[in-house]
């Protein structure tokens, strides 16, 4: 299993990187891991609408949402699991955080 995750996350970072130098064109604002997953949330998905609260939604939604705008809202493929993460924390059937 060891061998497997080391190379899967080799393999995940050929994927990205292309991905990455791609976002840095396409996309025109910073895109880094320092960006909380809320403030990419916000950037991306306020260009057409004011960002909806994901607590309206369930994540289902969200999620289909977010494969539907997610190229024209600018969002690059290694944003996409991290706006996904947060969508899934904050939709309105999240499981209940433990801790805040
Ligand atoms: C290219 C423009 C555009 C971008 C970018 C965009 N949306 Fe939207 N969105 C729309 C339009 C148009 C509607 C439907 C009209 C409305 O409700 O304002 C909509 C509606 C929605 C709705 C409400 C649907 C409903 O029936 O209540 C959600 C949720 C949503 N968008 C999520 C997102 C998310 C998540 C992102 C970021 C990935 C995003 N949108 C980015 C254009 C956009």
């Amino acid at each position: 299993m060891q061998r497997f995750s080391v190379r899967a996350s080799l393999l995940a970072a050929a994927l990205v990187a292309p991905a990455l130098s791609w976002g840095a064109c396409a996309a025109a604002a910073s895109s880094r891991a320092d960006v909380a997953p809320r403030d990419l949330y916000r950037r991306r998905c306020s260009a057409c609408h004011v960002p909806r609260d994901p607590a309206r939604y369930d994540f289902a939604t969200l999620n289909r949402f977010l494969d539907r705008f997610a190229w024209r809202a600018g969002v690059t493929d290694d944003e996409k699991p991290i706006i996904r993460e947060f969508l899934k924390s904050s939709a309105r059937d999240a499981a209940p955080v433990a801790a805040k």
